[in-house]
């Protein structure tokens, strides 16, 4: 059937070229091609046209929440030629990223792994293995990450208390811990960088809340990895994500993942097994080569080009170092605020302790349709930057300067696409 089909196309393309089309003896080869199409084919649905055109991607600044532009060098990493995913070389890659994780998130836990997908594999592992159905958990939502999380512990039927805050404002641990009294969670889940309200949550004091009352405390760093401090290890978290597309600069696909020993000993003492068997730990940390065992076997295929990718950028953030990236996005940041607040402009969070370095949130200025702002600076200026998400849909408007785009030559091109978006933008519809 495949073979048939290959050859059907074959011969469509040899009508479109038949003219150039010539055999090593100059005869024309087209015909015989196309006889062998009407004798041989069975297909009823012809190739579509698109396929028969080159890709084609246009170039542009991607100014908001992610993902962010790859630096040369790790498209580079990621076109590398593959090799297979349970070779020896592959291996030592997936040990060199399991080192350069526990660098990022500043841990020594064992069982730190990169997931086979994007954020939310890591959200779905991290709940999916730690939590088993009818238990407790307790989810802060201060914007569509605890929201999310909340509706994958609803899915896997555990028992969800949400505590619930508009985008853009935080809890404190007394609130916390009067939650965790009230409703017994076996597990907290907190975004640290609330990409969708712009807000880097304060976590110190939080794990040792949840280690008093006998639970888990889930954070979630896609966005703020790289971008804003973040210590595992001290801060007493006990699993940790991310992602691969933000301030690490990879492709889309990776989500670095880590539990601790506190973690482990809930997910490997489960009654019942993990409703999903691609995100089951009990394998993946075998692929992983991080539960002890002296041979990894086959679970799935790991995304081989997207690993090199991935441990590129975490090289390149080793060789800077974790407080030189964090003091860029800080002093960029600043940078920005500040051409942000000439324009007239309103920053979304009011606390600037509490702003998210990677993600700064605006608020929509009246009698603009944030919108149409939008598509005019994509239009103009070839930049993107989004509107909000979840609960901050009409609320903001969001740029991005993360890793390799956190440069402040990006955010005067930034100020300058606002500039002119509010000049030729005004009085439209809101
Ligand atoms: C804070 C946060 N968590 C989770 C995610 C989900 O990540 P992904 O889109 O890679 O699945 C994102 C993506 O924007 C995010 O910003």
């Amino acid at each position: 059937m495949m073979q048939r089909a290959l050859f059907s196309r074959g011969a469509l393309l040899a009508q479109q070229t038949s003219a150039a089309l010539e055999g090593p003896l100059g005869a024309k080869s087209a015909p015989v091609l196309l006889r062998l199409d009407r004798s041989m084919s069975s297909v009823t649905i012809p190739p579509p046209a698109c396929m028969l055109r080159p890709l084609e991607v246009p170039l542009r600044y991607l100014f908001g929440p992610g993902p962010s532009n790859v630096p040369p060098r790790i498209l580079a990493a990621g076109s590398r030629p593959i090799i297979g995913h349970l070779h020896p070389e592959m291996y030592e890659i997936m040990n060199d990223i399991k080192k350069g994780i526990q660098y990022a998130f500043q841990t020594e836990n064992n069982m730190t792994i990169a997931m086979s997908g994007s954020g939310h594999a890591a959200m779905e592992c991290a709940v999916f293995n730690t939590v088993e159905p009818g238990e407790s958990v307790l989810i802060a939502i201060n914007g569509i990450w605890g929201e999310r999380v909340a509706e994958i512990a609803e899915r896997m039927g555990a028992n969800v208390h949400r505590m619930v805050k508009t985008p853009g404002r935080y809890f404190t641990n007394t609130e916390i811990e009067q939650a965790i009294k009230k409703h017994k969670p076996v597990l907290l889940f907190l975004a640290h960088g609330e990409s969708s309200a712009g807000l880097c949550h304060p976590v110190d004091g939080i794990g040792d809340i949840c280690r008093k009352h006998d639970c888990l405390f889930l954070v979630d760093t896609v966005a703020s990895l790289g971008a804003a401090p973040i210590f595992m290890d001290k801060q007493n978290i006990d699993i940790l994500y991310s992602g691969s597309q933000k301030a690490l600069n990879a492709p889309p696909g990776t989500a670095p993942i880590s539990f601790n020993d506190r973690a482990c000993h809930k997910m490997f003492n489960r009654k019942t097994k993990p409703v999903s068997y691609l995100f089951d730990m009990t394998h993946l940390s075998n692929y992983w080569g991080c539960d002890g065992k002296p041979a990894r076997v086959y679970h799935h295929t790991g995304p081989v080009s997207g690993f090199f990718a991935l441990r590129e950028s975490l090289a390149i953030l080793a060789e800077r170092g974790l407080e030189e990236s964090w003091e860029k996005h800080k002093e960029v940041a600043a940078y920005l605020y500040r051409g942000l607040e000439d324009l007239g402009l309103k920053l979304f969070v009011p606390e600037r302790d509490l702003r998210l370095p990677s993600v700064t949130t605006i608020a929509i200025p009246e009698g603009y349709d944030w919108r149409e702002m939008l598509t005019y600076i994509m239009k103009h200026h070839c930049i993107e930057m989004t509107g909000g998400l979840g609960p901050s849909i009409g609320m903001v408007m969001r740029i991005g300067l993360m890793g390799y785009n956190c440069e402040k030559t990006n955010a005067d091109m930034a100020l300058h696409a606002l500039a002119d978006a509010l000049k030729n933008c005004k009085k439209s519809k809101a």
